[in-house]
């Protein structure tokens, strides 16, 4: 089976791309390297076919299309907060570049889409449900809002299996970007040896999930032919900033002083998926507990 992964250099998508090579699927990546380095591909990249393109430009996504079988939609602008400073460029990149994806997948027999739980804004809930109300905080979450209502517009006109995956904060080894980036930050804080920031009590809740039960949820939506529709990818469980502060501290085996500034504007206060529709439908099940996987990452680090 041959498979689209855009934005194939980033976080996720090289977690993914090197999954699925192992998995013997073929594998070409779209992405503009706007946000990632080849490096992260490394060790496939002679086995997966890399095509440099910007999702915004149609020519470039139709030709990438061409002759696959399924598309992982990935690329996208990710950070919340710079998408307050120019919405416009996230609007381009992520609700366009979607169409260009959602338009050009003729022949194709499953679209998978990355949404986010920034779809949910500040729950009502808790645990967040699919069925809960979309009200995004952000132009980010509002680009995440518009992309699922494309990629499930154009199941109808097109014909893929539409599945839209929801995913909460990840977490894993070569994570750079902002999104979701406490665990990333407290763990260069750690390593420097510098206080650990947290904005406002730390009382505030997230829901973190490792990058590769990210990576098994996107092979099970691609796998599992009756998947179809809105999964929350998440743990099911909910951690404190201040808890995860903690814990990272304790596993490095050192006592880590914490440093509370002003909360950020437009930052949720609680986060929570209920993962039992991915559970039931896509046979999905998290397998990496939160300290396993904060082990693993710290772990890395042999100063640590
Ligand atoms: N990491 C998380 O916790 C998280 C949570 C919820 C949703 N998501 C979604 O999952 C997807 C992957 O996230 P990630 O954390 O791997 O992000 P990332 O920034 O690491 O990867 C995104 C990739 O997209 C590429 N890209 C950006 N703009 C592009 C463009 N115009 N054309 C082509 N490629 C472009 C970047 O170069 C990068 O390689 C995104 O859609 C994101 O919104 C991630």
């Amino acid at each position: 089976m041959r498979v689209l992964v855009t934005g194939g250099v980033g976080f996720i998508g090289s977690h993914l791309v090197r999954a699925l090579v192992s998995r013997g699927f073929r594998v070409r990546v779209l992405d503009d390297l706007s946000r990632g380095s080849l490096d992260s591909l490394r060790p496939v990249l002679d086995v997966v076919e890399f095509v440099r393109g910007d999702v915004r430009d149609s020519f470039a996504v139709s030709s990438s299309v061409r002759g696959v079988d399924v598309v992982v939609h990935l690329a996208a602008l990710t950070d919340a907060f710079e998408s307050i400073v120019d919405p416009l460029l996230y609007e381009s990149v992520n609700v366009r570049g979607t169409v260009n994806i959602c338009a050009a997948s003729k022949n194709v027999s499953v679209l998978v889409f990355a949404s986010s739980a920034a779809v949910y804004g500040e729950p009502e809930r808790l645990p967040v449900g699919e069925d809960h109300p979309l009200n995004p905080v952000n132009p980010y979450g509002a680009s995440k809002v518009a992309g699922e209502a494309y990629v499930k517009a154009y199941s109808r006109v097109n014909g893929y299996r539409p599945v839209i995956l929801r995913i909460f904060n990840a977490y894993g080894p070569g994570q750079t970007r902002s999104y979701a980036g406490v665990v990333e930050e407290f763990k260069r804080r750690i390593k420097a040896g510098k206080p650990l920031v947290i904005y406002g009590d730390g009382l505030q809740t997230r829901d973190f999930i490792h990058v590769s039960d990210v990576v098994e949820a996107i092979v099970k939506a691609v796998e599992v032919e009756e998947a179809r529709g809105v999964y929350n990818i998440g743990s099911g469980r909910a951690v404190t900033v201040r808890e995860l502060a903690e814990l990272m501290a304790r596993i490095a085996g050192r006592t880590v002083e914490v440093k509370h500034v002003e909360p950020r504007p437009g930052d949720i206060r609680m986060s929570q998926a209920d993962i039992a529709k991915a559970e039931r439908e896509l046979k999905f099940k998290p397998r990496i507990e939160l300290e396993e996987g904060l082990r693993k990452l710290l772990e890395q680090d042999n100063d640590i």
